[in-house]
């Protein structure tokens, strides 16, 4: 029977000590800003928005909501993007994706200066993670990591198998992962057999976005699993990619949902918030 990984906690630490730093940034007359652009009305976007500025709230930070009616033009958002880039009391400009269909997110994504890029999707940034010099880490994709810091098990030399390989998840996760010497592979809608690939990894992330896609003869015993997924199962109940039921009889740890990946991620926004107040005022560490 594994051990239950405490999202909830480790998120708790993290806003803790970002707090702490806040404080101690305000005594110099810096605040970390985060503006929070939202276009039209889709529900569990609104949700997310509201615990971003709940979070901001939360660690002291100066937050702004721009709530834009789906209606909005590109050039419109665009213009308000410019604005902010420009604006000093904002450190941290987060665009909530998906826009609305007539809207191009690439558009207004290489628009945001890379110093305020606080999801980390601008190319720059995602090319400086790349190359393992960055500013930023995505969000998701951080907290995945401290979660599994927390466990207190060593990445480097493990095997380490990403289930998805879209450009907020599965890719940069692959990467990160690679920073701390994993073998790293990532396997995808057409890989062959792709549980014979998930059975060997010591560290399993599932990012697919399938209710309940893993299933225990799928995990190798032992393992550490992390379940990135948010879906509705067939009683339209909160749950994982993973077969939480199922899977937790066979690995060491494993992240439940909710309580698990979610609450880390905005901790990890905070945290990229308050490493671009930092930089945009010049202060080290
Ligand atoms: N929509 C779902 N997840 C995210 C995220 O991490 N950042 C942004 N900007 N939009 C999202």
């Amino acid at each position: 029977m594994a051990q239950i990984i405490d999202g909830k906690a480790v998120s708790k630490q993290v806003r803790e000590r970002v707090a702490e730093e806040t404080r101690q940034l305000k005594e110099k007359g810096i605040v970390p800003g985060l503006a929070v652009i939202i276009v039209g009305d889709d529900p569990a976007s609104q949700v997310y928005v509201r615990n971003k500025e709940r979070a901001c709230e939360e660690v002291g930070f100066y937050s702004e909501k721009f709530a834009l009616p789906a209606e909005t033009t590109q050039q419109q958002l665009n213009d308000l993007v410019c604005e902010l880039n420009g604006r000093k009391e904002i450190s941290g400009i987060l665009c909530q994706l998906p826009l609305p269909k007539h809207l191009n997110d690439k558009e207004v994504i290489n628009l945001i200066d890379p110093i305020k890029d606080v999801d980390a999707f601008h190319p720059v940034n995602v090319g400086a993670i790349m190359i393992g010099d960055y500013n930023f880490l995505p969000c998701t994709p951080a907290g995945v990591m401290e979660l599994i810091h927390s466990t207190g098990v060593d990445v480097a030399g493990k095997k380490a198998v990403v289930i998805g390989r879209s450009n907020i998840v599965g890719k940069p996760q692959a990467m990160l992962l690679l920073h701390e010497n994993a073998t790293v592979e990532i396997v995808h809608s057409k890989t062959v057999d792709l549980a014979q690939e998930t059975k060997t990894a010591d560290i399993l992330v599932a990012a697919v976005g399938k209710a309940k896609f893993v299933t225990a003869d799928m995990v190798k015993e032992g393992a550490v699993v992390i379940d990135v997924g948010m879906n509705r199962d067939e009683n339209g109940k909160l749950c994982g990619d993973v077969d939480f039921e199922g899977v937790k009889e066979k690995c060491s740890y494993i992240t439940p949902v909710p309580g698990g990946v979610g609450p880390m991620t905005i901790s990890m926004l905070m945290q990229n918030t308050l490493t671009a107040a930092k930089i945009q005022n010049n202060i080290k560490g």
